[in-house]
């Protein structure tokens, strides 16, 4: 499968339709029911905890850490969220003063984490700052704690955002790069986490611009993808100089067979949602426009 990866501000400029499919023609590809929890689309909450990943982590380099804290020695990601979450940074002119306080933790780190909130900070913050063992978006590499290198910063809620114009910035250009800040105060009824600041999730691009323009935390934009099947209208975003189309497919027991264009120009990427199916998303290059006509 063909990542795809964005690295332009477009977002900000993105049109959304429901749409007949793109492509001239669709091949179909073998999905298997452990491939619903794999991919940048899974939903990872306390109903949906983490099934088998395998993240493909990167280290994050000294330079993007502050300091790295006796929590967390070695942070890592996943590769293709720090390679996004670089960009970002240096799109933002942030790279010395935006750092990286905590990547991938196993299920025993987050265990860890929780057992010892817990006992620090009683079950209330415990609860509302810190996923179950086994919930916590950070067992898929697709999670980034961020703070802001001037401050001394807390392991569980560094600090970030508070009328800061480097965590302004970053949370504007964030979308552009994939990401999305994952848990907003009047998000909490449905994520079941409070307001996290400095926590990105990693959800690819144009989604993170999509969830952002229709203000829909991860919960709402699983479901609202499920409107748009593949065997009804699309989701097709257009920016700039490329036209989006996306669907969704049911799983079904065993193999799923997942329709993907079959177009030359065509990338495309699949994600399992981590509830019942898979999300396609497909890319096509928009006719360069011609001048003077
Ligand atoms: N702080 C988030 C909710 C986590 O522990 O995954
Ligand atoms: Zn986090």
């Amino acid at each position: 499968m063909i990542p795809i990866t964005r690295n332009s501000i477009d977002s900000k400029t993105i049109t959304l339709r429901s749409g007949v499919p793109l492509a001239n023609a669709y091949r179909t590809v073998y999905l298997n029911e452990e491939q619903v929890g794999c991919g940048n689309l899974i939903l990872v909450n306390a109903d949906h905890p983490v099934r088998k990943v395998e993240p493909r982590l990167a280290p994050v380099a000294g330079k993007l850490l502050m300091a790295a804290g006796k929590e967390e020695p070695d942070v890592a990601l996943d590769t293709v969220s720090l390679a996004q979450l670089t960009a970002l940074l240096d799109a933002c002119g942030a790279r010395k003063k935006i750092v990286v306080v905590s990547g991938y933790r196993s299920k025993d780190v987050q265990r860890m984490i929780f057992m010892d909130t817990l006992v620090k900070r009683g079950p209330a913050y415990t609860e509302s700052y810190v996923a179950l063992p086994g919930a916590s978006e950070h067992q898929t590499g697709l999670a980034v704690d961020v703070g802001l290198a001037s401050r001394r910063l807390h392991y569980i809620a560094p600090s970030f955002g508070e009328g800061s114009a480097d965590a302004g910035r970053f949370k504007r250009l964030a979308p552009a790069y994939g990401f999305i800040q994952r848990y907003e105060e009047e998000k909490t009824p449905i994520t079941g986490i409070a307001c996290e600041p400095w926590h990105y999730r990693y959800v690819g691009y144009p989604h993170a611009a999509v969830m952002t323009d229709k203000n829909l935390c991860l919960e709402e934009y699983t479901a609202f993808l499920k409107k748009h099947a593949f065997a009804s209208e699309h989701l097709i975003v257009e920016d700039g100089d490329r036209r989006f189309e996306i669907y969704y497919v049911e799983a079904a027991p065993g193999l799923t067979a997942v329709p993907v264009p079959n177009d030359k120009d065509a990338e495309w990427d699949v994600s399992g949602n981590n509830v019942d199916g898979f999300v396609v998303t497909a890319s096509y290059r928009k006719e360069p426009r011609r001048h003077g006509r």
